[in-house]
Parts: structure tokens; C-alpha cells; sequence
């Protein structure tokens, strides 16, 4: 395998080549492989192009009644000629840019057939690609390069990143990788707080001490909140939020709502201590200004969302404890049937965070949230969504205070566009469905066909990566994570064989009792 310098083939005149976007290379020492880096040294400077497609092509079997004929039963009249010596191997690549004196420019002339090229070096492409070899997230490798991709942390975070995927791509798993990185930075490299978002519950093993020396312990640097603790203080909802919460409400109704709040806030702060909700629907029915239709709006919308179990007089855990500098907090929403109730508290925090961090009182952060388009569908019903507006604004505003988010998902078709477009850098696994596919080429940059096409024939844990990030679009495989594995999550064999034996065990004890 041509891993090293070393010349490997030269550039052909094809139909569309040598031009400044495509070029066509024989391989005649070692091979390449889709994906790889080639370079090529001529009169603009250094030449690097991407490797999008590998051909085979042989003269002996270009016509297809002549193969027919000589393979026929027996006949075997290829053995007699060097078939094999007329085999070339052909690589068909994009020039991303020209390397010129320690800088890049756009590939605007091309090299000449006949010039010679070479795998690309591990130098030339870290700089190339610009990675962060000193204090990068380092997420995996090129593969038949040995390069790390260490990723800059601004540049990846700063203007948000989306990680889109089909199911069981290995989108989850890049998670883990890149919580590692963010919790094992060190401090003066600049650290971020991160919340999760755990649709799934797929992240509690942070949490959980380790007893093996195979993984790494991250217990004292996580916390885990399970949605079923979460109490969100009503005093702490703002008007806004609370209209959000509430299908329907008319603009004289909030302003109605708005007044009530107002006063409790107000008696709060003259010594009457926090108030819930039925504090809220007393104040209402002593409205003197409220119509009674009003009234009965508005306790009747009040008392749907009591049937949550999610409100009380103050905040459980409060926001200051959830967010600190190389820290992650995995809230847990995988118990939470309710669609709405699982919006409810992810805008509830976005909104939170992000206002804390505008007034700076808590880190720099992101959060993680996975299953994305539930929470900012692009589609969305009469109800609303109540987290999609929250998740846009930080996604459209956040990079200006360091707020960022991450969105996960794996039907972007259905994820809101406004969000996904504001996501800088694009994280993609593999998608093999047609409508994805085209939605990913619309609003992912630097992503043409070609490019599509080596999307659906990726394998689990192998990513494309683009946007902000890197200069140019790089395939990479992600690293092995060294977190333990969750152990709430079982195979459908483990859970069949755990069914079984349990209720064989039930029925032991029944006998033994009788
Ligand atoms: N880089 C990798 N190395 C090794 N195994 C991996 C890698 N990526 C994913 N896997 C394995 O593939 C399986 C699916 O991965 P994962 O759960 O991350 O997929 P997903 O894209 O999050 O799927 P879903 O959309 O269903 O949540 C898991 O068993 C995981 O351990
Ligand atoms: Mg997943």
C-alpha cells in the first residue's frame, strides 16, 4: 500500500482532464483508495486532489462478445496471453487547492499529463487540511495515511456542528468520542462545559465509576440527571416561555398571564418566598382586570401542564451546577414518554443557558442534543414545537457568547433547515436514503455528487467531515472510544435470554411458595 511519499503513478489526458476541478492519474507502483490524498509537485506549487474514485480497466476485457467467446466452457484463451499485464489501475480525483510557499490557493490551472504524483505526505496534509496537531479534539484517523485528525475546538464548535447519519451509522458512538476529547482537555487549552440531551439514555456509562483498567473512568467529571428529578421553577419561566408552553394563546391573554406573573414575581421579592403554580391560578381567579372566559383559559391551560410533574416553586438542579468548564451533564430523557414534556425541558435549558451565558455567568458551552428533529422539526404541527424556536435562535445567535449546540439526527430531511444551515461544520456517517442524501447536498457545503456517492458506501464508524473545521472536506474513521460501554443497553439476544430466565425464576418461586 502506498503509504509514504513515494511516486506512485502519473497524470493522464482523459475527456474532462487535467483541469483545475478534475484530474485522472495511472497507478503504476502500489495502490490507492477511495478517499486518499494525492499530490502532485508542477509549476503553481503543490497540488493536492482527493482521491473520489478508484477504476480498473483492461483492453483484453473491453469487448464484451470477444470475453464472452474466449471464456466459453473450456476454451480458457485468455490464459495464453498477459491479461494481466494490461490492467491498470486508474484514480479519479478532484484538486482541492494549491499548496505555494506555506500558502493555499484555489486550483485554478492544472498540472500537465505526465507530471508525477504522489501519495500525499502526513506534513502536507496536516497543514493542507488544517489540522490542530497541538491542542486538536483528535476524532480518528485517515485512513492510509496515519494522519489524527485533531480538530480545533473553535472551529469546530464556535459555529456548531451537526452530526447527521442513518440509523446505526456510528453517530452516537462519534458522541462518545468527542465527549472524551472535551473532558479530557486540559485547562489551559481552553475548556467547554457540554450538556447531553440523552433521548436514549445512551450516556449514563460517563457517569458510572470504572472498575476495569480498560476504560476510562470520566465519573468525577460527569454528572447524570435523570428527567424524573428535573423540576423547573415557575418563578424562573419567563413570559415568553411560558406563552410557548401554552397552545394558542392570544396576545390580550399573555398580556393578562403576564400581569399575574408580575405581581407574584414582585411579592417574591418582598419576602414572600418562590410560587407554583396554584399560586399562579389563585392570583388569577382574584383578578379583578380578567375576563372570566379568560380565567378559565388560562387555568384550564395551566392546570394540562401541571399533569406534567415538572414544575415547582424553584429549579432542581439549578443552572449554574449544570454547566462548568470541562464538565458534562447527561440529563436523561428516556424515561419521558411525552413528546412535550421532553421539549419542555430541553427549551428550558437551551433558553436558560444561553441567557446565562450572554450575561457570562456560566462557561462557554454546548449542547449535544440527540434525536434532533424531535426537538426542531422542520414540519411543524398547530401545537408548535417548543423547543425548535430556542434551538434556532442559539444555533442563528449563540456564536457571538459561546453558546453552541450540536445537533444529532438521523432524518435531516425533517430537522429544521434553519438550524442545520447555521451548523458550521457538518459531521456525515453513512446515509444510503435518496431524500437525505439530496437534503445533505443542499445544505452541507462542499459536497457534490461524487462526494454523495462515497457517502452511501461508507461503513459504521467511517465519517466525512466538512464546513468550518477543515479546510477541505476530509474522510476519516473514527477512533475507538475508551469509555465503558453502556450497560443499560442490551442486545435483543441479552434481553430475550433476561425475559426468559426471569420468568422462569418467577415460576421457581411460585412452585417453592406452594
Ligand atoms: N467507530 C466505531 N468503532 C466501533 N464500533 C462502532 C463505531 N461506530 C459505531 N459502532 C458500533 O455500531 C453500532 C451503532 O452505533 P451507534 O449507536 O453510534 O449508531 P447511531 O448512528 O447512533 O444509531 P441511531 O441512529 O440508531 O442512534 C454500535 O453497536 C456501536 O458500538
Ligand atoms: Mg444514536
Amino acid at each position: 500500500m502506498a503509504a509514504g511519499n513515494e511516486e506512485i503513478g502519473t497524470v493522464i489526458s482523459s475527456i474532462d482532464g487535467p483541469s483545475p476541478s478534475a484530474l485522472d492519474v495511472v497507478i503504476y507502483a502500489g495502490i490507492l483508495h477511495r478517499g486518499q490524498f494525492v499530490e502532485i509537485d508542477y509549476s503553481e506549487g503543490r497540488m493536492v486532489c482527493l482521491v473520489t474514485d478508484v477504476v480498473k480497466t483492461n483492453r483484453y476485457f473491453e469487448r464484451v462478445e470477444s470475453v464472452k467467446e474466449f471464456e466459453r466452457a473450456g476454451k480458457k484463451l485468455f490464459e495464453q496471453f498477459p491479461t494481466s499485464e494490461w490492467e491498470y489501475l486508474v484514480a479519479k480525483t478532484r484538486p482541492l487547492g494549491v499548496y505555494d510557499k506555506g500558502l493555499v490557493k484555489r486550483s485554478t490551472f492544472p498540472p500537465s499529463p505526465g507530471a508525477k504524483v504522489k501519495v500525499a505526505a502526513k506534513e502536507t496534509l496536516e497543514d493542507f487540511l488544517g489540522l490542530d496537531l497541538e491542542k486538536g479534539l483528535m476524532l480518528g484517523e485517515i485512513e492510509h495515511h496515519g494522519v489524527s485528525v485533531k480538530l480545533n475546538l473553535s472551529r469546530l464548535f464556535q459555529k456548531h456542528l451537526a452530526i447527521l447519519a442513518m440509523s446505526g451509522a456510528g453517530k452516537s458512538y462519534l458522541v462518545s468520542v468527542l465527549l472524551e476529547e472535551l473532558l479530557e482537555r486540559k485547562k489551559e487549552h481552553g475548556r467547554l462545559g457540554v450538556i447531553v440531551m440523552d433521548a436514549h439514555g445512551e450516556y449514563r456509562s460517563f457517569a458510572e465509576p470504572v472498575s476495569d483498567k480498560k476504560h476510562t473512568d470520566f465519573s468525577s467529571k460527569s454528572r447524570f440527571v435523570r428527567a424524573s428529578e428535573i423540576q423547573i421553577g415557575v418563578p424562573k419561566l419567563s413570559i415568553g416561555l411560558l406563552a410557548a408552553l401554552i397552545p394558542g394563546l392570544s396576545a390580550p391573554q399573555k398580556r393578562d398571564l403576564a400581569r399575574v406573573i408580575e405581581r407574584l414575581r414582585k411579592e417574591m421579592k418582598d419576602g414572600l418566598g418562590p410560587f407554583d403554580f396554584n399560586a399562579v391560578k389563585a392570583e388569577i381567579m382574584k383578578d379583578s382586570e380578567m375576563k372570566e372566559v379568560t380565567k378559565m383559559a388560562l387555568i384550564g391551560w395551566i392546570m394540562s401542564l401541571e399533569q406534567l410533574h415538572l414544575f415547582g416553586k424553584t429549579d432542581a438542579p439549578s443552572i449554574s451546577d449544570l454547566v462548568k468548564p470541562g464538565q458534562l451533564t447527561i440529563i436523561d430523557l428516556s424515561d419521558v414518554i411525552d413528546l412535550k414534556k421532553k421539549q419542555i425541558i430541553v427549551a428550558y435549558y437551551a433558553r436558560k443557558l444561553f441567557d446565562e451565558r450572554r450575561a457570562k455567568r456560566v462557561p462557554p458551552f454546548s449542547i449535544v442534543v440527540e434525536e434532533a428533529h424531535q426537538f426542531a422539526p422542520e414540519r411543524v404541527s398547530k401545537e408548535g414545537s417548543i423547543s425548535k424556536h430556542v434551538i434556532e435562535t442559539i444555533a442563528r445567535e449563540g456564536r457571538k457568547f459561546g453558546a453552541g449546540i450540536c445537533l444529532i439526527s438521523q432524518r435531516p430531511v425533517n430537522l429544521s433547515t434553519t438550524a442545520i444551515s447555521q451548523c458550521g461544520t457538518h459531521i456525515i456517517l453513512r446515509v444510503t436514503n435518496p431524500y437525505d442524501l439530496d437534503h445533505i447536498k443542499q445544505t452541507s457545503e462542499g459536497i457534490d455528487q461524487r462526494t454523495v456517492d462515497m457517502i452511501t458506501s461508507l461503513r459504521t464508524g467511517e465519517a466525512i467531515i466538512v464546513g468550518e473545521a477543515v479546510n477541505y472536506p476530509v474522510f476519516f474513521k473514527v477512533r475507538k472510544k475508551t469509555v465503558q460501554d453502556s450497560r443499560h443497553e442490551k442486545s435483543l439476544e441479552a434481553s430475550a435470554l433476561e425475559f426468559e430466565e426471569n420468568r422462569e425464576e418467577a415460576r421457581k418461586e411460585l412452585d417453592d411458595l406452594l
